[in-house]
């Protein structure tokens, strides 16, 4: 009955869907309380994931301006630059712990009970955390995901390391070889490139970023060549041995064909992620996960059991962190009844590297198989901002539907496209036709009138080209 509910809503995982859907679900006035393992609140993204990479992307850019010399021409002149490493990993911790602790304040603020403990279904309406029974009225799954191992492979965050390892390596090493050219594999590569280690990425497929537009794959494989970034792709790692604190890793062509090794000081692995299901006993609340171990849900993350709710990294789709917060929202709003809804065709993605690597909708080869396209495209090196700056590297690519001049897809590559992005995504979400962005006044001299001017390029009419 309805007395002996201990919480109106129970959230499993405080990461950016867990923690956002519980603050949510609690300024809709709901009794609301989250379990959470770890030590800090944030999940994967705050404590190991998007903040700490990010705090090492800003701080490895900062270092390999001041250490190459490229601030010369700009009249700054720096000699002996040199690298803390300890003090680049301390001022990474502040931000964590900042972020971290601002979860828990903001739980306080909005009457979050967090439940520290693992959770574990013992019926459809009861969890068991750390040897506590809890019952709650609707239950949230939003228990994130983890890397995925490479069989045969064994991570020891020593030599072999995964993500996690790899936002805390003691010393620069001085070969690192990275598996999965991937999002993580290029954002960490560059991290430790630019402090000084040679980066080899050993790629499956044979192009670099899956999921992102193809020419932007293929710009983004020139720049980080060019970069120092050397890439074998069509490869597969058949084998790591670790002897000595180094790593012999040895690779194939994908396809087969002669093996060779590479001599390392560190690998990363990083091939992807997988949904966190283990030990949630599942079964006894009547639910199963697909051949991917996801949690399926419906329109409304409604899984197959009344009651029980998924969101993020753990359910089918995106596994992004934007992506996880809004579904938050979402389903706290559906649970109270009122309508929570994510478009999910049009979420942004975006690579950290330098240049950023952006992108929203549909691929040009998506869009293609859909229908008639146009396609709108504008360089930096055409951008008076860019130009000023001296960083002219990248493009706008704007695809819009031919017969309704909609937007459907938008590509960037630019020190700015993670920003940039956000302003496509906006103009999809309202409908947007790419005459619409033409005509929108974009202030002068910003890396936003590339956008303009991409979609200007729709019809031939770009000026600055
Ligand atoms: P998670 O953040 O994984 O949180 C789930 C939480 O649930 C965890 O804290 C876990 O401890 C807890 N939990 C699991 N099971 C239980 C249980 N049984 N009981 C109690 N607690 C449990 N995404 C971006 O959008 N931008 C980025 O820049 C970005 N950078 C990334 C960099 C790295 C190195 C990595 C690894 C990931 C990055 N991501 C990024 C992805 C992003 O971190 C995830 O998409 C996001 O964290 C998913 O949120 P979530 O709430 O679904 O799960
Ligand atoms: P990923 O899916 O982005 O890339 C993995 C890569 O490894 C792919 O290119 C794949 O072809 C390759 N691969 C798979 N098996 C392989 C093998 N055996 N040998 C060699 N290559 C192999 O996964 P990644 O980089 O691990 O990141 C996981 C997820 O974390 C991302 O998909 C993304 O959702 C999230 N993330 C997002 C970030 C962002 O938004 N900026 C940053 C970091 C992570």
């Amino acid at each position: 009955d309805e007395q002996s509910y201990d919480f109106d809503v129970l959230v499993i995982g405080a990461g950016p869907g867990g923690y956002v859907a519980a603050i949510r679900a609690a300024q809709n006035g709901l009794k609301t309380a989250c379990v959470e393992s770890r030590e800090t609140l944030g999940g994967t993204c705050l404590n190991v994931g998007c903040i700490p990479s990010k705090a090492l992307l800003h701080a490895s850019e900062l270092f390999e301006e001041a250490a190459s010399g490229e601030l010369a021409k700009f009249g700054v002149k720096l000699e002996g630059a040199s690298l803390d490493l300890g003090a680049m990993h301390n001022e990474k911790a502040t931000a964590v712990k900042e972020l971290t602790g601002g979860i828990a304040m903001l739980f306080k603020k909005n009457k979050v009970e967090w439940l520290k403990g693992r959770a574990a279904f013992t019926g459809k309406d009861t969890v068991d955390v750390d040897g506590r029974s809890v019952r709650a009225k609707n239950i949230v799954i939003a228990t994130g995901s983890s890397v995925t191992p490479l069989p045969g492979v064994t991570v020891d965050q020593q030599v072999v390391v995964d993500s996690t390892g790899a936002l805390s390596l003691p010393k620069v090493p001085e070969h690192l070889v990275v598996i999965g050219g991937g999002v993580i594999g290029l954002e960490l590569g560059s991290v430790w490139r630019r402090l000084g280690a040679k980066v080899t990425v050993v790629e499956f497929v044979d192009q670099i970023l899956p999921g992102f537009d193809a020419e932007v794959r293929k710009e983004a494989t020139k720049i980080f060549k060019k970069q120092g970034f050397e890439l074998k792709v069509s490869t597969k790692v058949t084998g790591v041995a670790v002897d000595g604190g180094r790593a012999t890793v040895t690779v194939e062509p994908a396809a087969g064909g002669a093996a060779e090794t590479l001599a390392a000081d560190a690998v990363l692995v990083s091939i992807g992620r997988r949904p966190n299901t283990e030990g949630l006993n599942l079964e006894a609340a009547g639910l199963s996960v697909n051949g991917r171990g996801q949690i399926e849900v419906g329109h409304e993350f409604e899984t197959a059991v009344d009651g029980i709710w998924a969101i993020g990294d753990v359910t089918p789709g995106l596994m992004l962190a934007h992506r996880a917060e809004d579904e938050g929202i979402a389903v706290a709003d559906n649970i109270a009844g009122l309508t929570g809804i994510v478009n999910h065709d049009i979420i942004p993605s975006v690579v950290y590297t330098h240049p950023e690597i952006a992108g929203v909708g549909l691929t040009e080869e998506q869009a293609k198989e859909k229908g008639e396209i146009k396609v709108g495209k504008f360089p930096f090196a055409g951008n008076s901002r860019a130009k000023t700056n001296r960083d002219t590297t990248g493009f706008v690519k704007v695809i819009a539907d031919a017969a309704t001049d909609r937007v459907v897809g938008v590509h960037i590559i630019s020190s700015l496209a993670g920003t940039l992005i956000a302003q496509a995504a906006q103009a999809m979400e309202f409908g947007a036709t790419s005459e619409d962005i033409a005509l929108t006044c974009h202030a002068h001299p910003t890396h936003s009138e590339a956008l303009k001017e991409a979609a200007m390029a729709v019809t031939g009419k770009a000026i600055h080209i």
